[in-house]
């Protein structure tokens, strides 16, 4: 039987395009070649790790806030392997949660690894080496990313660990060497430092987080040194010696230099993630991928052959989530004949530490890049009321607005919940707001919200709590 559309990968851009096409009246079938749906996010990803930041937050927060403010608790004892069925349940929730959608939409599931044998035909095998070829009007490449490696340095995911070993460790390090200052690097090795770590970063450039507001990430560093982490910037680990019982890094500087040996029970390497192409018949069929083995595709998420699209941390783009799913909206309704659109520019972006760091649009680097004028308005959480009381007083928030027409053109926060906050500040970009929109739309009291709507007044400099 002929399929509308055959998605390969079940990922958050995967899933969410099969369930949209169904949707709109096409026969869908989706190809997986995990046990489980729902792809890196909800297996090794987003939700395991949010599970462990969350459980590691409250194990911190019993240990050090509670007696603040006068819940006497004793101190508390860390069971690990109970943290790790607790994000287990988690994860094994929102697979399943997955499994029930495509069920109930009516798309098929074809378990094994997808190869475009040409336009139209998906070749499936199963893990028994039997080959079904399927045949299909459409077919969307959503098959994500993998693990970057680090040359030289093996991942046996027991000591020199991935992503996908650091969240399941069995027992909690005494040292954790991180390698990487980016997202993973500073989620997990937040975890295993309040789980009980010494965590060591080392970072290839001279500032944590690359891409993200300098400003945000200089203060984001001062606070998770406070914290206990420690960084090694412009620094790279150029091998580990895993023969001793515990390991020897031998870390030299970015510029070339006298190398020092680190010793570390696990080093985690995340020095961020590649395009998952692996196996899919590309070149047979003429899709063309770039320079960094994405796939190419045009502003409509079709790639160079005609009826196969791309969509995910497979293609150009920030490899995150919630953009996946929104290119798998916009690409099933392009296939249906509407008008599909993802607005790039205004993706938020989230680090679920504590506190968070969150942020939509542009920096003030790429503004200055870009020769744009802007006028900036800041305001911290030491002057609002409820981060006051909360004693949740670490940050501030950054809004960064056109010169000529006060266009928003950028937010950044870092503070408790400013994951939550930043979906205000992109439904105001999204409807092209102004930061005096910001600034005259009433906001609740007391919430932390309110320093969003202060910052927004500081850009034309009338802040009334500063
Ligand atoms: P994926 O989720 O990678 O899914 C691809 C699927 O395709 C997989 O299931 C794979 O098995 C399957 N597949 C691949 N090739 C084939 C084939 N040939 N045949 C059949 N199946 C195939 N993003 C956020 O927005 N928020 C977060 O908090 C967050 N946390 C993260 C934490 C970690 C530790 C990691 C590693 C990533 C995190 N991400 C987060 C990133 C997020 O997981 C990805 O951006 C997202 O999963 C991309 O979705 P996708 O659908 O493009 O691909
Ligand atoms: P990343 O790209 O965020 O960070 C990698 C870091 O490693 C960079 O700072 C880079 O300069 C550094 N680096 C590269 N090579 C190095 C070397 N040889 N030595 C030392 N440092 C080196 O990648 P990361 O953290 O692996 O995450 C991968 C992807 O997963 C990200 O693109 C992110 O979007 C996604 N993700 C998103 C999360 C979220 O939204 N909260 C959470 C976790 C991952």
């Amino acid at each position: 039987m002929a399929y509308d559309l055959i998605v390969i990968g079940t990922g958050p851009g995967g899933y969410v395009c099969a369930i949209r096409a169904a949707q709109l009246g096409m026969k869908v079938a989706v190809v997986e070649k995990d046990k489980t749906f729902g792809g890196t996010c909800l297996n090794i990803g987003c939700i395991p790790s949010k599970a462990l930041l969350y459980a590691s937050e409250l194990y911190e927060e019993a240990g050090h806030k509670f007696g603040r403010m006068g819940i006497r608790v004793g101190e508390p004892a860390l069971d690990l392997a109970t943290m790790m069925k607790f994000k287990d349940e988690g994860v094994d929730g929102n697979v399943k949660g997955v499994a029930f959608l495509l069920k109930k939409n009516k798309i098929d599931s074809f378990q094994g690894v997808g190869r475009i044998a040409a336009p139209g035909k998906v070749e499936v095998t199963s893990a028994d080496g039997k080959v079904e070829t399927v045949e299909t009007k459409n077919i969307v490449i959503a098959t994500g990313s993998d693990v970057a490696q680090l040359k030289g340095i093996a991942i046996d995911e027991t000591r020199i660990v991935s992503s996908t070993g650091a969240l399941v460790l069995p027992k909690v390090p005494e040292k954790l060497l991180v390698v990487g200052a980016g997202v993973i690097g500073l989620e997990l090795g937040s975890v295993w430092r309040r789980l009980g770590a010494q965590v060591l970063v080392v970072e290839f450039l001279d500032r944590i987080l690359p891409g993200m507001d300098l400003d945000v990430a200089k203060q984001f560093q001062r606070l998770l040194q406070k914290q206990g982490l420690t960084f090694k910037l412009s620094s790279k680990v150029t091998g580990v010696d895993a023969s001793g019982a515990k390991l020897k890094a031998r870390v030299e500087p970015a510029a070339g230099g006298a190398a020092e040996a680190i010793e570390a029970d696990v080093a985690l390497i995340a020095i961020g993630r590649v395009p998952y192409t692996q196996g899919l018949g590309l070149d047979t069929v003429g899709v063309k991928t770039d320079n960094k083995g994405r796939v190419m595709v045009d502003s409509r998420f079709a790639t160079s052959v005609a009826g196969i699209y791309a969509i995910g941390d497979v293609i150009a783009g920030p490899m995150l989530a919630h953009k996946a799913e929104d290119e798998g909206v916009a690409t099933a309704e392009i296939i249906a004949g509407r008008a599909g659109h993802v607005n790039h520019d205004v993706i938020p972006n989230v680090i679920y530490t504590f506190p968070e760091v969150a942020s939509v649009g542009k920096s003030e680097e790429e503004l200055k890049a870009a020769g744009i004028a802007y006028n900036t308005g800041r305001f911290p959480f030491t002057a609002n009321g409820r981060a006051k009381v909360n004693q949740t007083t670490d940050g501030f928030v950054k809004i960064l607005a056109d010169a000529n027409t006060d266009r928003v053109l950028g937010v950044h926060i870092v503070g408790a919940d400013a994951g939550t906050m930043i979906a205000e500040a992109a439904i105001a970009m999204e409807f092209g707001a102004s930061s005096e929109d910001i600034a005259r739309t009433c906001h609740a009291h007391p919430t932390l919200t309110e320093a969003v709507k202060e910052a927004a007044m500081a850009v034309e400099k009338w802040s009334i709590s500063m």
